[in-house]
């Protein structure tokens, strides 16, 4: 089957064609338009997706060299996100599928960034054995979800107020780095002690996260350590960004762990895009090593927002039978599992 995925849900255009689960195509627009304001602006992401989505979309075949009626699937992110971004790649979708009268498959963005590991190309082509635990990250969403036989997904943990995303993206803008700050503090961090300096972690119970108050104890701490040197982020920046990093990779790790030992489960994977940071991936190749779990990465191209993640999950979610009507409406907010 050739399946076409689309994926607008935030600020990345992005279409793929996969022949069954072999990518073939992959093709990502990003928005430069952001950086301006140091986030993301959803009326402008919106007119991002109008202006990029033929484009894209026909790219997309043109690398997988298919037509589009060689398609047999069209799969597309129905929610989490922003709205107006949401509606365009849906509309498009559902327009593709009445055109070229081909099965419609509406994706979780979440569940997408853990499909992502059943994707196949020439550098990625090991598959995590079900029942598996995943530490999903992005930018919007923090958490651990047991996935099942069925590939039915379960969230045993979850942050309660910030996502790890944010928590690097927002101690990047307060030490005056590009958005989005994680991989610019993934990057700086490579120079720098992770010992450095010690910021406070949080005593939630249970797998769930917490990274509100973190944000807070980088705030403070620069502020008084800028009142008796105010050149004091440009000389630290590296020994600042290793420890932030540090303290959100243990913040991680340590719910993690928690979880695979009480659930027996050790086949543990990472996904989401700050699934691409390299203390994150080094940390949990360490404790695999340690704790003797499988684990498993998926390749950098799936980790950020890409449309290969949802046209597979589409994929497995039609050959277990599942179609989409038209009607259905885009969701903002995540749903409940
Ligand atoms: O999954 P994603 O592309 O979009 C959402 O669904 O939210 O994740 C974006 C998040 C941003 O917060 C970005 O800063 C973070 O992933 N990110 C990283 C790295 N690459 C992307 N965080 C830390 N280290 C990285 N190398
Ligand atoms: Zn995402």
């Amino acid at each position: 089957m050739y399946i076409l995925g689309i994926e607008t849900s935030c600020d990345d255009t992005s279409a793929a064609v996969l022949h069954d689960n072999r990518v073939l195509s992959n093709v990502i627009a990003g928005q430069e338009v952001h950086r301006l304001y140091g986030g993301v602006v959803p009326e402008l992401a919106s007119r991002a997706h109008q202006q990029h989505i033929v484009p894209v979309v026909d790219a997309a075949l043109k690398q997988a060299k298919v037509t589009k009626n060689q398609l047999s699937l069209i799969a597309y992110t129905r929610g989490p996100g922003l709205l107006g971004s949401l509606l365009v790649g849906s509309a498009f979708a559902k327009a593709l599928s009445l055109g070229l009268d081909v099965p419609l498959v509406d994706v979780d963005h979440m569940e997408a960034h853990i499909f992502a590991h059943f994707l196949v190309d020439e550098l990625q082509n090991k598959q995590p054995g079900l029942p598996f635990l995943c530490l999903t990250v992005s930018g919007g969403h923090t958490q651990i979800v047991r996935v099942e036989k069925d590939h039915s997904m379960h969230i045993v943990g979850r942050t309660i107020d910030d996502a790890a995303g944010e928590a690097f993206d927002k101690a990047a803008k307060i030490m005056g780095l590009p958005y989005p700050g994680g991989p610019e503090i993934d990057r700086l961090a490579q120079e720098g002690n992770p010992g450095a300096f010690q910021f406070a972690e949080p005593r939630i119970p249970g797998y769930d996260y917490s990274f509100s108050g973190l944000k807070t104890s980088i705030l403070y701490f620069l502020r008084d350590q800028l009142k008796a040197d105010e050149s004091f982020i440009e000389k630290n920046k590296a020994d600042l960004c290793a420890s932030i990093q540090r303290t959100i990779v243990d913040i991680l790790m340590k719910k993690l762990i928690m979880a695979v030992r009480d659930t027996g489960i050790r086949q543990v994977a990472l996904a989401g895009g700050v699934s691409a940071n390299s203390a994150l991936r080094k940390a949990l190749f360490e404790a695999g090593e340690k704790e003797d779990w499988d684990v498993f990465v998926p390749r950098i191209a799936y980790t950020t927002d890409n449309a290969a993640m949802i046209a597979v999950a589409g994929y497995m979610k039609y050959l277990a039978g599942y179609r989409s009507s038209l009607e259905l409406a885009p969701y903002t907010r995540q749903q409940a599992t």
